[in-house]
């Protein structure tokens, strides 16, 4: 999701229009413009893409318009309906929000207690009905955006018009990127990103975390906690391309690092009273479900892979998972007991949409894990899991797979806790496994300056094997994954015990090993196995909290109570790993040879 606005811009709506677009690349699936003109405001929306929402706005005379907003919106809470795409409005503001509001839903029963009627299921309508019930109580415009801004929780850029206030921006930022720029004749203009603003403005002020406040006749008010907070201005890129990459070298590194970021919008609303909020599943009657089938491609194949231990392991429910590409003509023995799942990053990969019409044909249950909300896998299936990851340029997956893998963890949970077969303890502390993730995946430069040094010693050979045991196997396949895809070098991934049944017969010192050891799960085993590459000349770079003495290569771990955490963190490093050999090599990391992000054909 991704929001714009302009304060005294003299021009029109296309000039609104022309900024989104900017923002294009991000990507959307509806888009909606507001503007304030002589006390009224109009708004207008649509679904798909820009030139839609142009066609709507094409007779419309906004030339000399004081105040507008603009969206785009890339669904997390409610369909990508007209209804749901921003502005969403009340009775005399209008919002544009980025973000998760967490406790929308304790804030819209409250308002439908007051007879508040609803024209959306987004959680962004809650806060413009709360401002207005603000407004009505306080009678003063500013002390009720202050007073609904301390009572939102969770993740927010907010942009809000108000007929009350017709010359005022009001603006609120919390964990998501929001800044503002100041253009020479005193325009003041608010965005997502700097992209649109390029040209308009030199300098932009990056809004820190709880900071707020409002734009009136070209005067700027920045709050954080009531107190007024200085305008830090920093001189904004020329480079249209590197801001679109946040000054990224490719959107695969940009992806990389924005996994805390997604992955906290993830887990956003889904954990409360430490139990698993996952409405989407309302309709499930786990009672009826003894085995779970999932079937994927690609890296979704592999969180797939993965999460089949956590289902086993904590759930305790039978688990088997299939390449979508196999199940299809396998004449598959289908079961209604089985809750058929499908994981899909594009919603569209040809192989997975036809597993899961097979699925559906056959009576079972279905359970999308989907990044693209109205994709063809979405709207096939019985029920669906967002994993908001948002767009994802890279064609190497990256930041869907975390989402994914943080989504079936907690699918995991949630049939435990259904099944009572998880008792509350583990719960408890699962949970609070998860809630650590974010802080985990937030990249350390130092880890990343090492793998950038260490790189240039991989760029050869004839080989990598990453190893793996357990949940780590799976990780061993991505990893190896990721480098054969960007770098095209032969890397593949092996459970650490399959070794001696064939493969070790390839290491010498030209066989690059990459292991995975975390501490807290069968690390003497993995060791063993190490050892025997190693007594045969691999070249090893093992990745643990515990130095390894016949490590060639050492990339040391944080210590982590939880092999959850561990795998997280190895999945940024193999991330990183395959993305600074990729660039070493002068490869096309963002669109490897011979790949497609979405595969629509079989
Ligand atoms: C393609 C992409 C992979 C992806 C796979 C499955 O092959 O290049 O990165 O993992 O499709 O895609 P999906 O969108 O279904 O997750």
């Amino acid at each position: 999701m991704e929001l714009l606005a302009i304060l005294e811009q003299k021009k029109n709506a296309i000039f609104l229009l022309g900024g989104l677009k900017e923002l294009e690349y991000r990507g959307y699936d509806s888009a909606g413009i507001a503007v304030l003109k002589e006390g009224e405001i109009t708004a207008f929306k649509a679904t798909g893409k820009l030139t839609n929402l142009a066609r709507k706005v094409e007779n419309f005379h906004s030339e000399g318009f004081g105040v507008g907003i603009g969206h785009t919106r890339w669904a997390t809470h409610g369909k990508p309906t007209e209804a749901n795409a921003h502005p969403h409005w009340g009775e005399f503001s209008y919002i544009i929000h980025n973000g998760i509001i967490e406790n929308y839903k304790e804030i819209k029963d409250e308002l439908l207690k007051d007879g508040v009627k609803f024209l959306s299921q987004t959680d962004t309508e809650v806060a413009v009905h709360l401002f207005e019930k603000n407004v009505r109580e306080l009678k003063d415009c500013f002390k009720a955006f202050e007073k609904t801004i301390a009572s939102l929780q969770g993740a927010y850029a907010i942009l809000l018009i108000s007929k009350k206030a017709p010359d005022v921006i009001f603006f609120a930022k919390n964990a998501v990127p929001l800044l503002l720029g100041k253009s020479a004749s005193g325009e003041v203009y608010f965005s997502s990103s700097d992209a649109p603003l390029i040209g308009l403005v030199q300098e932009v002020v990056y809004l820190e975390d709880g900071e707020y406040g409002w734009a009136k006749n070209q005067e700027i008010t920045l709050l954080n906690n009531h107190v007024p907070q200085h305008l830090d201005f920093k001189t904004l890129t020329h480079d249209k391309l590197s801001a679109q990459k946040d000054g990224y070298r490719y959107f695969m590194e940009k992806e990389i690092y924005e996994q805390s970021l997604v992955v906290g919008e993830t887990l956003m609303g889904r954990i409360k009273d430490n139990s698993i909020i996952l409405d989407e599943l309302s309709s499930l009657d786990l009672a009826h479900i003894d085995a779970i089938k999932i079937c994927a491609c690609g890296t979704s194949y592999h969180a797939a892979l993965s999460a089949c231990y956590m289902f086993e392991r904590l759930a305790k429910i039978r688990c088997n998972v299939e390449i979508a590409s196999e199940f299809r003509y396998k004449e598959p023995l289908l079961d209604t007991k089985t809750l058929f799942i499908v994981i899909s990053q594009s919603g569209e990969t040809a192989d997975t949409l036809e597993a899961l019409k097979m699925a559906k044909q056959s009576g079972m249950r279905t359970l999308a894990i989907c990044n693209v909300d109205n994709s063809s896998i979405v709207r096939t299936a019985d029920m669906t899991i967002l994993t908001r990851a948002g767009i994802e340029k890279g064609v190497a997956s990256t930041k869907a797979f975390a989402t994914q893998v943080i989504t079936l963890w907690l699918l995991t949970l949630y049939v435990g806790e259904h099944k009572k077969s998880m008792d509350a303890l583990t719960l408890q502390s699962e949970i609070a496994a998860l809630l650590r993730v974010p802080l985990i995946l937030k990249v350390s430069e130092t880890t990343h300056e090492k793998i950038r040094r260490l790189s240039k010693r991989y760029l050869h050979g004839h080989g990598f094997f990453f190893i793996g045991r357990d949940i780590f196997y799976p990780l061993a396949l991505e990893g190896a994954l990721k480098l054969k895809e960007i770098s095209y070098l032969h890397a593949e991934g092996y459970p650490a015990g399959e070794m001696k049944h064939g493969p070790i017969a390839l290491a010498d010192s030209e066989l690059f090993t990459i292991a995975l050891m975390p501490k807290n799960l069968l690390y003497d085993k993995m060791k063993s196995n190490v050892e025997e590459l190693s007594a045969r000349d691999s070249t090893l770079l093992v990745i643990s909290p515990e130095p390894f003495e016949l490590a060639d290569d050492f990339i040391k771990t944080k210590p982590h109570t939880h092999m959850m955490g561990e795998f997280f963190e190895m999945m940024l490093i193999t991330q990183l790993l395959a993305l600074e050999i990729s660039i070493r090599l002068g490869n096309d990391v963002d669109m490897p040879r011979n790949l497609a992000k979405s595969v629509t054909v079989e």
